[in-house]
């Protein structure tokens, strides 16, 4: 997930942007490659690709497969830049989401979702302009539950549940969303969708024919 630089969430360090836009986002993630050899920045699939629609497996045991994908899920969030990222937005149909809702670029708060599933749903409802990295350049308001509870397991596959709100709750709906195979677009108006679909539909084709 992504937020828009403009509007509500401007606070936010991660929307401003691509960092290659000067120059520094290039040097700095070729520095870190230098020192973490292992992490790899994986392509993040986008719009039509079908695959965003599968719904994710469960995974079974947190093995040092799901925690390299870790790594890798991370790496590509950062790099993106987003604030959240599902398995499946590299192509790998795993029921597993990092983010990172920290507001300054030199304090990372990495978070780890495995198996997360909704416990519960407020009644009450929030408001907030959400972006999608399989959805580039595309921000639209979504409205959701207010509050959730979450159960998932971390790193080390030890169950937790959790209870959040504010940006929390929408982000950990929008990446769960992902693993059942929903996108952010699904709930905004069927004409808004329509040609959102279309527009990216035609690059795609385009980038075909280069
Ligand atoms: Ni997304």
């Amino acid at each position: 997930m992504r937020f828009a630089a403009a509007g509500t969430n401007s606070e936010h360090s991660y929307p401003l942007g691509p960092r290659g836009a000067t120059g520094l986002g290039r040097i700095d993630r070729g520095l870190r490659t230098a020192y973490i050899a292992d992490m790899a920045v994986r392509e993040i699939i986008k719009l039509p690709d079908k695959r965003l629609r599968l719904k994710s497996e469960p995974v079974k045991r947190v093995d040092a497969g799901i925690r390299k994908l870790v790594d890798d899920l991370f790496e590509t969030m950062y790099d993106a830049p987003g604030i959240g990222l599902a398995a499946i937005q590299i192509g790998v149909a795993k029921r597993v989401m990092t983010m990172d809702l920290s507001k300054k670029d030199d304090t990372h708060e990495p978070q780890v979702f495995i198996n997360p599933e909704v416990t519960w749903a407020s009644a009450e409802t929030a408001k907030y302009e959400e972006g999608c990295l399989s959805i580039p350049e595309f921000y639209e308001e979504v409205e959701r539950p207010a509050k959730v509870k979450v159960k998932y397991l971390d790193i080390d596959g030890k169950e937790h549940e959790i209870e959040a709100t504010g940006l929390l709750a929408t982000c950990l709906q929008h990446e769960i969303d992902h693993i059942n195979g929903v996108l952010f677009i699904d709930y905004i108006s069927k004409l808004k969708r329509d040609r959102i679909v279309k527009k990216f539909a035609k690059a795609a084709k385009h980038s075909m024919a280069d």
